[in-house]
Order: C-alpha cells, then structure tokens, then sequence
C-alpha cells in the first residue's frame, strides 16, 4: 500500500463499514514499521480490489483491516490476503494471528473460518457505532506458513 492507492481504498472503506476509517489512520499504518499494510490489484490494469493492514509486534500478528471492492468480492481476492498476512507474519516470527470480527459478519466469519481460525471469545459490545458484539478469533501460524 503507498499513499497513492489511498482514494480508492477510501472509497472501498466507506461502502464496506459503518464507521469507516479515515486517510489519517492509513497514513498511519504505513508509517509504523511494524505494520503491514498491503494491496491487492486487479490483474487488468491498475488500481486496488482489496488490502489488509496487519501488525507484528511481539511474536504475534493482529489483522487490524481487510476488505474488498464490492465488484470483485467472492473471486478469492481476500484469501489471497489473508494468507499473505499470515506468510508475512511467519517471516516475523509470530506464531499466532489474532482478529476481531463483528458477530453478524457471515462473509467475513466463513472466510476466516475457512482459513482455520478458531474461536477465543467474545467481547460484548465492542462495536459502538453498533452495539455489536465482537467475536475473537485466532490462528497458529507455523513455520511452514512462511513459504
Ligand atoms: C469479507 C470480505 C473481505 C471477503 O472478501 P472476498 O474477496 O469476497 O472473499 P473471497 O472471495 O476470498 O472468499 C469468499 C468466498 O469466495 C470463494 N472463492 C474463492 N475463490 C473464488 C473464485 N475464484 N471464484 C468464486 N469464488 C471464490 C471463497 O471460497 C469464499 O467462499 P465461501 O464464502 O463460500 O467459503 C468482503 O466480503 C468484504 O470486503 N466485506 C466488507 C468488509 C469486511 O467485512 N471485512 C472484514 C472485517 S473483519
């Protein structure tokens, strides 16, 4: 992710969350070297489909965002990051990857899932634009997730 794939992501932000968040808090990521701040492209021509920003501090990774263009979600885009957060994350040494997730979230929830992230509890409430709970979900990453 550079500075200059901010307006798009900005514009997949606001139709992707209810309290999106804002130039300043990307500018931020990618000025913390202990964040991973990536994009995916489209294959034809420019631009971004989808990022992720995840953290490694402390022997543990923590997805903080992942989201994709609406009009190239169920295409795989977001595994693709996924798995490049937990590969990035075994080159750091972690050896769990942490997120939180609404609870009504079903894409996001199946696709974690389907990357064998397991259950760790819920935080009630955390979500206060909503009320929404937030359901705590973690993986172990291994050694071979580095490849
Ligand atoms: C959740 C979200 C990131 C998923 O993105 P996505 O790119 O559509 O996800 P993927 O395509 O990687 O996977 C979703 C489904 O597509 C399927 N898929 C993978 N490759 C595919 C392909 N080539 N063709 C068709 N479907 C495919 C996956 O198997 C998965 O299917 P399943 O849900 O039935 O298991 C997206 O819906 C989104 O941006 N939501 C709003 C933001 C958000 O909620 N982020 C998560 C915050 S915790």
């Amino acid at each position: 992710m550079v500075s200059g794939d901010l307006d798009a992501i900005l514009a997949i932000e606001s139709c992707s969350f209810p309290t999106p968040w804002s130039r300043g808090m990307f500018e931020e990521e990618l000025g913390r070297d202990y964040s991973d701040a990536i994009v995916a492209q489209p294959v034809e021509g420019g631009g971004v489909a989808g990022y992720a920003v995840c953290w490694c501090i402390a022997g543990e990774a923590h997805l903080l965002n992942i989201a994709v263009d609406p009009r190239f979600r169920g295409r795989g885009v977001a595994c693709g990051l996924l798995e490049e957060c937990i590969r990035r994350g075994a080159r750091c040494g972690a050896d769990r990857i942490h997120l939180e997730v609404r609870a009504g979230n079903e894409d996001a929830i199946r696709l974690y899932r389907g990357h064998d992230f397991v259950f760790m509890g819920i935080r009630k409430g955390y979500y206060t634009d909503t009320g929404e709970d937030a359901i705590l979900l973690s993986r172990e990453i291994r050694e071979r997730d580095a490849k």
